[in-house]
């Protein structure tokens, strides 16, 4: 097999006195959609952050093929630039238009021509079906648009991979479709991708590899097949009961 596209090592995280992530080891293949799953408070994000640098880290690794050691043989603004993410809480500026938060990242952190980028980011609203939505502004729309702008604000810097945190936690159902097709469609043209959901259908549907965590650690990891229809441990069994998702 190739070498990993990203692959964390040894990862080591607190705050403060607090272990979030004890000592954590995972890969993600080019091409690869990795769900991971967990309780609140096992450290999905915490996992997440730490890989794009929005937290610190005291100890282990992130590192990309061919850019190198995060924070060491790139400084984390170029590694988040290599590593798009997207929140469940939006994180549009209120103040800027669609366009405007579109291109801020590929304008201002990668210095890109505005003519190049926009017509970059003309054919992603065209595909998220908001292309007629360009110049309005982030209260002008629904939860679920929102989302899909910031999809297109992600995809807009030409990531290797992106990290999905929940994306759909704050929806109305109604609009929680429309935001997971789009993910769909770029896990099914080899967007690389770490995912944390509740959406226990959409991660079956979309993930090559789901990771099970409690309490900082990875305690099994699988197929969607066999995760969900043969859970190893006691723990993502519980885990399965309670999300009323059992197969
Ligand atoms: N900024 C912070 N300061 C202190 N402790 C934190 C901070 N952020 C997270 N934690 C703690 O780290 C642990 C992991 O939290 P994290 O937010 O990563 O969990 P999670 O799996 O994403 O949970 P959820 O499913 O509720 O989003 C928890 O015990 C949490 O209380
Ligand atoms: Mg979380």
């Amino acid at each position: 097999m190739n070498n990993p596209l990203i692959s964390i090592k040894n990862l080591h995280k607190k705050y403060g006195d607090t272990v979030a992530i004890p000592n954590l080891d995972l890969d993600l293949h080019k091409g690869e959609v990795v769900v991971i799953l967990g309780a609140s408070g096992c450290g999905k994000s915490t996992l997440l952050r730490c890989v794009n640098g929005l937290e610190s880290i005291q100890g282990g690794s992130i590192h990309m093929d061919g850019v190198g050691e995060f924070g060491k043989d790139v400084s984390w603004q170029q590694a988040r630039q290599k590593v798009g993410m997207v929140f469940q809480s939006y994180e549009l500026f209120a103040h800027m238009n669609v366009i405007d938060n579109i291109l801020l990242g590929a304008l201002k952190a990668q210095k890109r021509d505005r003519a190049e980028a926009e017509a970059q980011a003309d054919k992603l609203l065209k595909r998220v079906g908001l292309f007629e939505r360009k110049t309005a502004f982030p209260r002008e729309l629904s939860g679920g648009q929102k989302q899909r702008i910031a999809i297109v604000r992600a995809l807009c810097m030409n990531p290797e991979a992106i990290l999905l945190d929940e994306i759909t936690a704050a929806l109305d159902p109604e609009m929680v479709r429309e935001v997971l097709d789009v993910v769909l469609e770029l896990a099914n043209e080899g967007m690389s991708m770490l995912i944390v959901t509740h959406e226990m259908s959409f991660a079956e549907k979309v993930a090559d590899r789901i990771v099970f965590m409690d309490k900082g650690v990875i305690i099994e990891q699988n197929t969607p097949e066999q995760f969900f229809r043969q859970p190893e441990t006691e723990r993502a069994r519980q885990f399965l009961n309670i999300m009323e998702y059992t197969k």
